[in-house]
């Protein structure tokens, strides 16, 4: 140990030196504050960039003739986007039951559901949105809303809501089972049939690179890369994406919950798939390669983590040679 030491005799001189503890010090704090204002940035990175990401997305969707209903005459869906417009319409009776491709199946709930629904509805949403669905002061009007929408808000447990004066209803546990929700979706459907339906992603020939482009490109700024999710402004925040089902992803994207935009004519149901196979393949089962994942935040700030970590052992060795000096 002592040869060791001497072998560092030069170093010793200059980590001895008056200025070390001050330096080592100054060096500390900085990296540390650097650490602290990069971590900070890519937080702030993700609020501002939401709405500013979002407005992006609006545009394009009002330029794709979706989602502005002050325009008079909007130029029509292109097919395969979510409508009823598309390659495949199953028909049962005389009535629409399904629509889709081979990438996504839109299905309405039967009709046998609607009383079953119209039932829950009066026990569990009434309070609410009143009887006949159509909102009070304390929640929106349903009616016109399309069986995803009905089917998405339920599922993900933010409906039936706890607080209805909240900013924003949040995911917890089901109230209601599948079954329930799509009995629901059937009666409020009922009242002014309306779309989309409820999306069965099929994932079979899914294009994963495609799908991590698509998110980059139109999720990625509120949700983060990682799928971890981030504040947007006003106390909203855009929520993990650990917990969506393939099912709950698809009306996501289609439906346009909350503060997040619909995105409809501007992706394909293939793009669609792509994106809620992404979503739960890759976002919700992460290969780690190995080490800590830090709770995931990214390759830039785990490196200043193990910067800061490695500045401070340093000093912690500058002081122990300048103390045996
Ligand atoms: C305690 C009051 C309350 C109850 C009970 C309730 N809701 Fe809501 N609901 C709200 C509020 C408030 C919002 C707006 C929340 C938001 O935007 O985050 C809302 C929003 C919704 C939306 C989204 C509307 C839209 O335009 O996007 C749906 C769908 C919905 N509720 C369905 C239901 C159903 C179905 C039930 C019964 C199972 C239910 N709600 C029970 C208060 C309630
Ligand atoms: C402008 C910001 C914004 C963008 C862009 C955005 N989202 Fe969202 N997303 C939100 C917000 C806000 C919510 C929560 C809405 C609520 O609960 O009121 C949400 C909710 C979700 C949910 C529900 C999660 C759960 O577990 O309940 C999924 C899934 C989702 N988004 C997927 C996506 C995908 C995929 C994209 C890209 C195609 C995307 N989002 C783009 C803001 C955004």
């Amino acid at each position: 140990m002592t040869r060791l030491l001497r072998g560092l005799h030069p170093l010793r001189r200059v980590l001895t030196g008056r200025f070390v503890v001050p330096v080592a010090l100054s060096a500390l704090v900085g990296t540390g504050a650097l650490t602290f204002v990069l971590l900070d940035g890519q937080a702030q990175g993700g609020a501002s960039g939401g709405p500013g990401g979002a407005n992006g997305i609006l545009v394009a969707l009002d330029q794709a003739g979706t989602g502005a209903p002050q325009n008079p005459t909007p130029p029509k869906q292109p097919k395969n986007t979510g409508t009823s417009n598309a390659s495949v319409r199953i028909y049962r009776h005389g009535r629409l039951v399904a629509y889709g491709n081979s990438a996504i199946l839109y299905e309405y709930p039967p009709q046998s559901y609607i009383p079953a629904g119209q039932a829950l509805f009066e026990t569990f949403c009434s309070s609410c949105h009143g009887t006949d669905a159509s909102g009070t002061s304390r929640a929106p009007n349903l009616v016109g809303l399309g069986p995803a929408t009905v089917d998405f808000w339920v599922t993900t447990g933010r409906m039936p809501a706890e607080n209805p004066n909240a900013v924003q209803a949040p995911r917890k546990p089901a109230k209601l089972t599948d079954k329930q929700a799509l009995e629901i979706a059937a009666w409020v459907n009922s009242l002014d049939p309306s779309e989309p339906a409820i999306p069965h992603v099929n994932l079979k020939h899914a294009n994963l690179s495609d799908g991590f482009n698509l998110f980059s490109l139109n999720c990625a700024a509120c949700h983060t890369i990682t799928g971890a999710g981030d504040a947007l402004a006003y106390g909203t925040y855009a929520p993990s994406l650990r917990s969506a089902t393939p099912t709950q992803v698809a009306e996501a994207i289609r439906t346009g919950p909350g503060n997040m935009p619909r995105f409809t004519g501007n992706l394909t149901d293939k793009q669609v798939r792509d994106l809620v196979a992404y979503v739960t393949e890759k976002i919700q089962h992460p290969s780690n390669p190995g080490g800590f994942a830090l709770g995931g935040v990214g390759p830039v700030a785990e490196g200043f983590v193990a910067l800061l970590f490695g500045v401070g052992v340093l000093t912690l060795v500058a002081y122990w040679i300048g103390e045996r000096a």
